[in-house]
Order: C-alpha cells, then structure tokens, then sequence
C-alpha cells in the first residue's frame, strides 16, 4: 500500500477528481494548503522574527491504493495538473503499513478504494 500526496494548483482538482473516479478510485481527502516550491518563499526579517512570505495556496490531495494502483492514479494526477509552468506542484509517494475500515474492523487493501461493480458507493 502507498499513499499518493500531491500538492496541486485548485484548478486542477475537478479533472483529477472525475478522471479518478471514472477509474474507480473514489476515496481520498483534500486539504487547503500553503506552500512553497523550490523558487523559495521570500524571507523577511520582521521585529526580529524571520516570516516567510509568499507562500502559495495548494490543494493537497491524499489518497492511498495499493502498490499495483499508484501509476494509475500519479499518471492521472500528471495529466491533468501538469501546464509546463513553475508551480505545477509535486507528488510524494509513501509507504502505508496498513489500512482499517472503522464500521467492519476488516484491514488490508480490500478497504481502500472501490474496483467491483458489487461495492456500491454509498
Ligand atoms: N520538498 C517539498 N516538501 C513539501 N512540500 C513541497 C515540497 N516541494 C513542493 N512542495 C509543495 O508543493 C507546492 C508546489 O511546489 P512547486 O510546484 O513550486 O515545486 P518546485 O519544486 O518548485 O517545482 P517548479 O519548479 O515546477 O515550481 C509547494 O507550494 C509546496 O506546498
Ligand atoms: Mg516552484
């Protein structure tokens, strides 16, 4: 199991996310972030604190799927969040131990993500 974190632009997310569940892969989290790339936040001395500015609003998207999946979803991500432009974002792929559904106590993969016609989204 992996979990795929990518930092995208917000505009990008409606594509990834219907391309994504066209795929079946409809259980993931997003969260508002700020950021910087490698272009640097401008550092600013202020009273003596050094804030960093010009951070930039992220989306990130966590989604975890099994070791067999991650190139479906990263290849997903690339197409639709990739202009060619500084700032496209970044994605992180990390190893997860293992994964729990809360209402069945059942683990493994089965849990992760939809792939059979049976398991209807709720
Ligand atoms: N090494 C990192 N660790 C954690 N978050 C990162 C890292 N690199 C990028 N991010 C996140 O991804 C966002 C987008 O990064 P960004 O696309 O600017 O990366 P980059 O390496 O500077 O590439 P580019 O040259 O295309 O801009 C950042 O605002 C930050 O939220
Ligand atoms: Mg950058």
């Amino acid at each position: 199991m992996k979990k795929i974190e990518a930092f995208i632009r917000h505009e990008s997310f409606e594509p990834i996310r219907t391309e994504l569940l066209d795929k079946g892969f409809p259980s993931l989290s997003i969260t508002e972030v700020k950021g910087s790339g490698r272009q640097k936040g401008v550092v600013e001395t202020y009273r003596g604190s050094t804030l960093e500015v010009n951070v930039r609003p992220k989306l990130k998207i966590e989604c975890v799927v099994s070791d067999d999946d991650v190139k479906t979803v990263v290849d997903s991500i690339l197409t639709h969040a990739q202009t060619g432009e500084v700032g496209d974002g970044k994605i992180f792929i990390l190893p997860v131990e293992d994964a729990v559904r809360i209402r069945t106590g059942e683990s493994g993969e089965e849990v992760l993500q939809a792939h059979e016609e049976s398991e209807m989204p709720e």
